[in-house]
């Protein structure tokens, strides 16, 4: 039946909740507040904020604009503009496959926090409980399963019938819970060393990794640089319009984060623990803080149930990247698509699992094989945003953005010559410097 016409979002606020969706995430909820915690607060904040200005801003835009115009996901949209450039889309679609074979493995985490705070807490010597967890050779594998088969029959059920309506139930209940347990955590006695670390930026604490570290973060969690927001954007009508869409979507994504921010950094200022945890902050200290919290329990359930709706609507949409380019290009039904991918990255993710325990030992380049995904996709997801900026800017042309931003001059663009600069130089320049200093090539 898709063959035939291509499915929309039943309405504009839809696609905002969808694409909001994707963006909001482990990326904010797990990420966002440890690499805060790890990059000195308030200088991380900051700094996350101006990139996501200057070029989440951007990058959005231009996704949502190749997808609309062309009406195809990613592979295809490039192709259709310029055959040289659909490489572009393909390596997309294959960081898309990566990203949701280690996203998934985290999301069966969470689904297993869940069922433990359900089935009445987790052992209080949190750290010990997580390790013995995630090096288990089958638990998280179930979980695992649990999780890709929920993205599974979510993205089976379509754009409006699945994705947009999981969505809309999903971010507004994420939404309510997080301002709840954030308003719990500021209030504890003690928290306000925490809120203070987390707004004063101290820009003497400013460092380039604090810079790469937030690059990176804003293209994970906007859900950039892998064609995501085309695939999306492709299921948009004429009429919608791009510019504010494409303020929106990184405006709420922010707000989550920092939010997510305050939910978790002043509990654990109250409670003494260390902010720089890293990956751990979630699973290990967080739970530590529900334990000495009047009603913990309940919040730890709340907490993971906000957890798993974040990280839900997430997967779906990386899911969706794959399964819209097998319709697109080979022509699958969506049930066959589904099936055949999601098993396939289930798949992937079992090496991967498996790697926080009894294959701990293989490593390529000196990294275990989840931390292997993870660095594949931290290279990608940048270089396809860099890729795209220079397609649009050179290859397709500015004027014909711009034409299908303002539906032929029938719309406003108001930040028309702010987006031409930053996609064409700022954007670019912006994320060519920062490899090359990750690289170690540049010295900033
Ligand atoms: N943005 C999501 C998060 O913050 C993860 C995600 C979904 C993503 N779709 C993506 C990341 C596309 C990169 C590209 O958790």
């Amino acid at each position: 039946m898709e063959n035939k016409k291509r499915a929309q979002w039943g309405s504009n606020f839809g696609f905002i909740m969808a694409a909001a969706g994707s963006a909001v995430g482990l990326g904010n909820l797990w990420k966002f507040p440890y690499l805060a915690g790890k990059n000195g607060g308030g200088v991380f904040v900051f700094v996350y904020l101006l990139i996501v200005l200057l070029i989440g801003f951007t990058i959005m835009l231009g996704e949502m604009v190749i997808g609309r115009s062309t009406q195809l996901s990613s592979y295809n949209a490039y192709q259709k503009i310029s055959k040289n450039w659909s490489f572009i889309g393909a390596m997309g679609v294959i960081t898309g496959f990566i990203v949701l074979s280690f996203y998934s493995v985290v999301g069966g985490w969470v689904l297993n926090y869940l069922y433990q705070y359900i089935a009445g807490g987790i052992p209080s010597d949190t750290s010990a409980y997580f390790v013995s967890f995630i090096s288990n050779p089958i638990s998280p594998i179930f979980w695992n399963m649990v999780f890709m088969a929920a993205t599974a029959y979510i993205v089976f059920k379509g754009i409006g019938g699945g994705i947009e309506k999981a969505c809309k139930f999903m971010m507004p209940a994420l939404f309510v819970l997080l301002i709840v347990i954030s308003i719990r955590a500021i209030t504890l006695p003690g928290a306000g060393a925490g809120i203070a670390f987390y707004l004063t930026p101290d820009l003497s604490k400013l460092t380039t990794g604090t810079i790469v570290a937030a690059l990176g973060q804003v293209f994970f969690s906007l859900s950039l640089g892998l064609g995501c927001i085309i695939t999306y954007g492709s299921y948009l009508g004429k009429g919608e319009n791009l510019e504010k869409n494409s303020i929106i979507v990184p405006f709420i994504d922010t707000l989550v984060a920092l939010l997510a921010g305050f939910a978790i950094l002043p509990a654990v200022f109250a409670f003494g623990f260390e902010p720089g945890a890293g990956p751990g902050l979630m699973f290990i200290t967080l739970p530590q803080v529900f334990d000495k919290m009047p009603l913990g329990w309940v919040f730890g359930i709340l907490f993971f149930i906000l957890v798993l709706f974040a990280a839900l609507t997430s997967s779906i949409s990386l899911l969706e990247v794959t399964v819209a380019y097998m319709q697109d290009q080979h022509k699958w039904r969506r049930t066959k698509a589904v099936i055949v991918l999601s098993t396939l990255m289930f798949l992937v993710g079992i090496p991967a699992s498996l790697s926080m325990g009894i294959w701990s030992n293989v490593t390529i380049f000196g990294k275990n094989i989840f931390d292997s995904l993870v660095f594949a996709s931290d290279i990608l997801l940048p270089l396809g945003g860099l890729l795209m900026c220079i397609f649009i800017g050179y290859v397709w042309g500015i004027d014909k953005a711009v034409a299908e931003i303002t539906i032929g001059g029938k719309l406003p663009f108001r930040l028309k010559g702010f987006w031409t600069v930053m996609i064409k130089y700022v954007a670019p320049i912006a994320v060519i410097v920062v490899f090359l200093n990750a690289l170690g090539i540049l010295k900033l």
